[in-house]
């Protein structure tokens, strides 16, 4: 599958097949995401697979949005103390969101199935996260991956939509409904 009809062809799965993720296939995934752009080269990222069905169990538990069982969950960080100084500080959001959806294009590629949870910056979900993977304050976790083979099909789609787009520069007097309605049901 080529890049474009991988990315295309992504969606967020919230059923999995009760299969064992192999280790080679997380690996694979992780390559993915340390292959992103990241500024400086800084690589502040930090990566916590979970494959342990006990410490899944808990996440999901303590996790409504999170309630969907998968094989394997990759809890997407940024170390601090990896991370730029000063105003670039928050860059680590953008290099650990690249690697990120790196992650699910490879997944999708490969015949695998993710959802991306979000985590920061909603101190609960954050302070879940940290206890139950037992991380020190330094390390935030952005976000937590679920992949596993899909047991749901959905149709790959774009949004590409011409109100959301201009060129050369902004246009602030250009008139139109820019809020999408939140899809309820999905957490
Ligand atoms: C930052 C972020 C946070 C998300 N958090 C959750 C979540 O907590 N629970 C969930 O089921 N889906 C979550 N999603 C998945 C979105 O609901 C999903 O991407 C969106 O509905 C579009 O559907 P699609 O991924 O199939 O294109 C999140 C996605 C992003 C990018």
């Amino acid at each position: 599958m080529d890049a474009l009809e991988a990315i295309f062809k992504r969606r967020s799965i919230r059923s999995f097949k009760d299969i064992e993720l192999e280790n080679e296939r997380i690996i694979q995934l992780l390559k993915a995401g340390t292959s992103a752009p990241t500024a400086v080269n800084a690589q502040p990222w930090e990566f916590v697979v979970v494959t342990e069905k006990a410490i899944l169990k808990q996440l999901r538990e303590k996790l409504v949005f999170a309630r969907y069982e998968a094989p394997c969950s990759i809890v997407v960080c940024g170390n601090m103390k990896l991370a730029l100084k000063g105003q670039e500080k928050d860059l680590w959001i953008e290099d650990c969101s690249a690697a990120t959806e790196n992650m699910l294009i490879a997944a999708t590629s490969i015949g695998l199935g993710s959802l991306w949870i979000g985590i920061y910056p909603v101190a609960s979900r954050m302070s879940t996260v940290r206890r139950i993977l037992n991380m020190p304050e330094e390390v935030i976790p952005l976000n937590m991956v679920y992949f596993g083979y899909p047991n749901e099909i959905k149709e790959g789609r774009t949004r590409y939509d011409e109100k959301h787009i201009y060129w050369q520069t902004y246009e602030p007097d250009r008139k139109h409904k820019t809020k999408h309605k939140p899809v309820i049901g999905h957490y």
